[in-house]
């Protein structure tokens, strides 16, 4: 998925707006963005909204976390609504992800859906625990797991620190690391690798150089919070019209049957042809 908008599960107005938004993702959220007294209302909109719900947009839900103590409220309503899977908030480490997975079969067996059906996007970077134990996701096989998402802004609080953003916009050096951190433990695991929110949403140059920059990490897709950010980063993490004649002319530089060739007076070897049919595949050429 290039875009997952967030949208909070209590605003009627927000829910009516997100099918039109054109995200490939909306995750309808019952988390932070909902206060703690308007979590049964959330979930009761949300379960509603989605008797009816034909949006193009995967159907994803940001539940809250496992210590919240909100959690199997939140699967026990929502579950039979049958989403794509579940956004699984401030995780300390990969058993984590294993029982909510365990919770998720009982949740599917008690709603007559078959086993495993419903995936986690993790967010593994909220938590101090879990940037320091990064690595041992990339030792389990998760079977739900669909992808990895980062965030700056729950580690920060976990610390008592200041904002995670420098004043150019750049991130502070422990938060630069947790990104990089989850970016490869996705890559890692095979799953797709989600940037984090651009909270700055009525700057959509920041947001666009922001998404670029995402993808030349390595990103496969980014949070939105708003409608306007969403055709930005779709676009952001399409290839462009320029990256595609460039990649064609790779490919064409390879038929001559070496392994490394020149193409602009610069050396091109295996990893440049690959990365050539990749982008071609990626843009479903
Ligand atoms: N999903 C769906 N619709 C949204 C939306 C979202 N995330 N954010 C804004 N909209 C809608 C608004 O309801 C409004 O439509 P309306 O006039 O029909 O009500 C329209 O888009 C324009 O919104 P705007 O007035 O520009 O913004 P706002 O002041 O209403 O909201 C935010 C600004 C930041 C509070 C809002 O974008 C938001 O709630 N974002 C998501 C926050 C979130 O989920 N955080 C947790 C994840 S990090
Ligand atoms: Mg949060």
């Amino acid at each position: 998925m290039k875009s997952i908008l967030f949208v909070p599960a209590d605003n009627e107005r927000k829910l009516a707006k997100a099918v039109s938004c054109g995200a490939d993702a909306l995750a309808f959220d019952l988390e932070d963005s909902v206060l703690p007294e308007r979590k049964p209302l959330a979930r009761q909109l949300l379960v509603e909204y989605l008797k009816t719900y034909s949006g193009a947009s995967e159907v994803w839900i940001r539940v809250n976390d496992l210590a919240s103590g909100e959690l199997l409220r939140d699967l026990a309503a929502v579950v039979a609504s049958k989403p794509v899977g579940i956004v699984l908030p401030k995780v300390f480490g990969p058993e984590d992800i294993t029982t909510v997975s365990h919770y998720l079969d009982m949740a599917e067996t008690q709603a007559g859906l078959p086993l495993g059906g419903i995936a986690i996007l993790a967010v593994i970077t909220e938590t101090p625990a879990a940037v320091l134990r990064m690595g041992e996701f990339t030792r389990h096989s998760f079977p739900r797991l669909k992808a990895l998402m980062w965030g700056g802004e729950d580690l920060s609080s976990a610390m008592g620190a200041g904002d995670p953003r420098q004043a150019d916009g750049r991130w502070r050096p422990v938060y630069e690391h947790a990104r990089i951190q989850c970016l490869l433990a996705a890559h890692a695991l095979g799953v797709e690798a989600l940037d984090t929110v651009y909270v700055d949403f009525r700057n959509s140059d920041g947001c666009r150089a922001n998404s670029e920059g995402a993808r030349y990490d390595g990103f496969t897709g980014k949070c939105a919070i708003h409608p306007d950010q969403v055709p930005v980063i779709n676009a952001a993490f399409s290839p462009s019209e320029e990256e595609i004649a460039f990649a064609h002319r790779v490919i064409a530089a390879f038929e001559t049957g070496a392994g490394a060739v020149q193409l602009d007076g610069k050396m091109l070897d295996v990893p440049h042809l690959k990365a050539a049919r990749r982008l071609l595949a990626a843009a479903g050429v």
